[in-house]
């Protein structure tokens, strides 16, 4: 195995491929270096957070997703914004045509918001929200309608992804560059701190990567050494380590290959447990727990044969329980065609129901501790993340190395080896170069009915008559006038965004102060 393969097993392992000092690598479950699991009882306890991925077209529309997913038995939210959204842009904007409500669901301001959960008690719920660039905007927006619902800021739970690196490696939703991005994250902490303490800031997100074909070496080596960034932008914003950290999570992939994904998760845990104490000094133990949710690969699904789609999101669940997940999102096996409809996510769903409840996984922790090979693998995938976050960071900083094109370049290599794989059929895929149908069953896709554009449209035109324009500028000049100086942004964004300023307004506020990010060309 190497940094960007991942895969190579040997045919027997045997007690000569144990580590030699096992039990210190070990250690107990729920204490240091968390090999075993962050909790002491893990699923025996309380099972993970299931917690499905949605949303689509209007709030009103993903608000009623969300309702069904909670009567099917989901244990968490989990919000998925359309494009212009993430990108900071108003559904009424030009670049908008087109994407409004199509890959998840449109927020444009607080009546929006208000409209996403209606009906459902925040105090009650754990809400996770994929939102990047703008995520201190829409963190907003849902203390505001919780604290509308008489819930107080304490009192909620929840995620926003908030990773911005990954963005400029990977995923692409950014909007600022670099240093006034990281200076957005590090407000965002200050003011979780002191307004949601129980609020989780940031999900430092491997998952992206690994969809663009990351190993599961590069995969955790570019997430924690990005974690790295994280707390050294929150130490020189002049935060204390053990101030923050409690609150950061991870979010991974879970591939099909069971083995390697458990060693993965194993070994993350223990690298982070060493360099939040080791590195960082912290000595809050919660400082040390690599916490983190999981999604099955959505890259690994098909749309040929799409019902074995169901049989990969059950093995591909089974590693991310058995590698010790906080939080699950399996996925609907017609994802490859569209979005999934009631069915397919309540089938979704019903794949963590059975591996929670009917496997017995959940009456023991950490099943494959001193298992020959998964030890082996932990051990292995350790020395390579080690030697991988020495190279990120033999750039300087992270920043630096994404500047260089580095992390892009890496798994630019890993993606071509595993493409090159699967057309010379050394990498099966069953049903795409192996096991061929020869032809495929009538599917009814779910359609985002496209008159849902001119009705947010509309109701962005109805919002802005309504409200007290004048109001809505001066917050906004505040805003940028704290932009571009000291202080926490947050608050001068709170009041703009109650005063009905929308989404795409406070993010063009900002851009007018910080600039919009340019990636360096490079070919
Ligand atoms: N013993 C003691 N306490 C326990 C326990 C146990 N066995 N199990 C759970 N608990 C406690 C925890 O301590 C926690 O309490 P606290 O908040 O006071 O510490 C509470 O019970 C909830 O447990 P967790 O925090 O472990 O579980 P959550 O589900 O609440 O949080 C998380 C999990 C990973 C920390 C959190 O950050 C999270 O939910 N992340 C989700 C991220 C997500 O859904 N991302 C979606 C991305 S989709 C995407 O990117 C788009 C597409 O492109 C893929």
């Amino acid at each position: 195995m190497d940094a960007e393969s991942g895969f190579e097993i040997k045919p027997v392992y045997a007690a000569t491929d144990l580590p030699d000092d096992l039990e210190a690598r070990l250690g107990a479950p729920g204490s240091y270096p968390y090999t075993r699991g962050v909790y002491p009882t893990m699923y025996t306890s309380r099972p993970w957070t299931m917690r499905q991925y949605a949303g689509f077209g209007t709030a009103a529309e993903s608000n009623a997703r969300y309702r069904q997913l909670l009567a099917h038995g989901t244990t968490g939210l989990s919000v998925a914004f359309d494009l212009p959204t993430q990108m900071g842009y108003d559904s009424d904007a030009p670049l908008a045509h087109g994407e409004v409500g199509k890959v998840g669901v449109a927020i444009d301001s607080i009546d929006d918001m208000r409209t996403l959960f209606g009906g459902i008690p925040l105090d009650k719920v754990s809400t996770s929200m994929t939102i990047n660039a703008p995520a201190a905007v829409l963190l907003l927006l849902y203390q505001l309608v919780a604290e509308e619902q008489g819930v107080p800021g304490g009192a909620l739970n929840g995620t926003i992804q908030n990773d911005i690196l990954k963005e400029y490696i990977a995923r692409g939703t950014y909007i600022f560059p670099p240093k006034p991005s990281l200076r957005l994250v590090a407000d965002t902490f200050a003011y979780c701190r002191a307004e949601l303490p129980q609020w989780n800031t940031i999900s430092i997100s491997g998952y992206h990567m690994a969809e663009a074909g990351a190993s599961p070496a590069q995969e955790v080596a570019f997430t924690l050494a990005d974690g790295v960034e994280y707390v050294r932008a929150a130490v020189a914003a002049g935060l204390a380590v053990d101030d923050i950290a409690p609150r950061l999570s991870f979010f991974f992939v879970a591939r099909t290959t069971l083995l390697e994904e458990v060693a993965k998760f194993r070994a993350a845990r223990r690298i982070w447990a060493r360099i939040m104490r080791e590195d960082f000094g912290a000595r809050n133990p919660k400082s040390w727990m690599l916490r983190f949710h999981t999604q099955t690969a959505g890259v690994q699904l098909t749309a040929q044969q799409p019902e074995v789609n169901l049989v990969r999101v059950a093995v591909q669940g089974l590693g991310a329980v058995l590698g010790g997940t906080q939080s699950l999102h399996t996925n609907s096996y017609d994802e490859a065609l569209a979005l999934p409809t009631e069915k397919s996510a309540r089938l979704a769903l019903r794949t963590q129901q059975v591996l929670a409840y009917e496997t017995g996984l959940t009456g023991t922790v950490d099943p494959f501790a001193g298992s020959y090979v998964v030890e082996a693998m932990t051990a292995e995938i350790e020395t390579l993340v080690d030697d991988l976050i020495r190279r990120v960071f033999d750039h300087g900083s992270v920043v630096d190395a994404i500047e260089a094109g580095f992390q892009k370049r890496e798994i630019e290599a890993s993606a071509y080896r595993i493409a090159q794989q699967i057309d010379a059929g050394e990498r099966v895929v069953v049903g795409v170069n192996r096991f061929v149908a020869d032809t495929e069953d009538p599917y009814e896709p779910l359609r985002v009915d496209p008159a849902i554009e001119a009705a947010q449209v509309r109701r962005l035109a109805a919002l802005r008559a309504e409200r007290d324009g004048a109001a809505v500028e001066a917050a906004l000049a505040a805003l940028r006038s704290t932009a571009g100086g000291q202080g926490n942004v947050l608050h001068p964004m709170r009041v703009a965004l109650q005063a009905r300023a929308t989404v795409g307004e406070v993010c063009h506020a900002l851009r007018d102060v910080w600039g919009v990010y340019q990636p360096a060309e490079r070919f």
